[in-house]
């Protein structure tokens, strides 16, 4: 999807999108809950303007086709073919700049870990890594109940609370895997009402009023 070319060429196509609308960066790590990232998409598009962003994992389980057309969608691929040469813009870098908030559901054990432990080997760490903790980052972390209970997701979600991260707890239900129990990510529908209700307590309707 427009996949490789500079930020700026991209951001000029994406000029239907009107003003005071908050810029969410929307991130999908290599959870099989993935599957329901192009519904968190349409549940965000109407209201806000998204960039999507995947790990290589993540992308097992996305259908770029489903995701909606207005939506920019990134991997690791773009960060280095919208780089060529010193004076470039780097794409994790922008697109850090560019957000009002930022979104990553489902959040994989592995990248809870990264994160926790302030790691950035690709491009969804790379942007948390650099992230302006003054502004909002959801997490809704998606396991199987076994990585859940884990004494490193307490450890890790510790150290993430401590950054000001917010937390989407999963819920309790029959798993992709079919055991039974807590790590199932929250619904689309709750993430989304979620950020709505954190936009409402800040007394806006929008980020951007210009
Ligand atoms: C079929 C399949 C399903 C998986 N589901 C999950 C999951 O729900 N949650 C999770 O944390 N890891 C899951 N994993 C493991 C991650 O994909 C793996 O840890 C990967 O390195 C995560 O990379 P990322 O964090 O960079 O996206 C799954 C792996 C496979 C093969």
């Amino acid at each position: 999807m427009m996949a490789g070319e500079p930020l700026s060429e991209r951001e000029a196509m994406q000029n239907n999108v009107g003003p005071g609308k908050p810029r969410i960066i929307l991130a999908a790590s290599g959870s099989v809950a993935a599957i329901k990232f192009a519904n968190l998409c349409h549940s965000f598009s109407e209201w806000a303007e998204i960039r999507a962003v995947a790990t290589k994992s993540a992308l097992h389980f996305i259908d770029k086709a489903s995701l909606p057309k207005d939506v920019l969608f990134y991997t690791d691929d773009d960060e280095w073919s919208s780089w060529k040469k010193i004076g470039d813009n780097v794409l994790h870098i922008e697109l850090r700049k560019w957000a009002d908030l930022m979104v990553i559901a489902p959040l994989s054990a592995n990248t809870l870990g990264k994160i926790a432990g302030g790691l950035c080997d690709n491009l969804l760490t790379c942007i948390v890594r650099a992230w302006d903790f003054n502004k909002p980052l959801f997490v809704a972390p998606a396991m199987n109940t076994f990585m859940w209970n884990n004494p490193f997701t307490e450890r890790h979600l510790e150290i993430v609370s401590q950054l000001g991260i917010s937390l989407v707890p999963p819920i309790t239900k029959r798993l992709a895997c079919g055991d039974y129990g807590n790590g199932a990510m929250a619904e689309p529908s709750l993430i989304f009402s979620t950020v709505r209700l954190y936009f409402q307590s800040q007394g806006r309707v929008g980020w951007n009023p210009t």
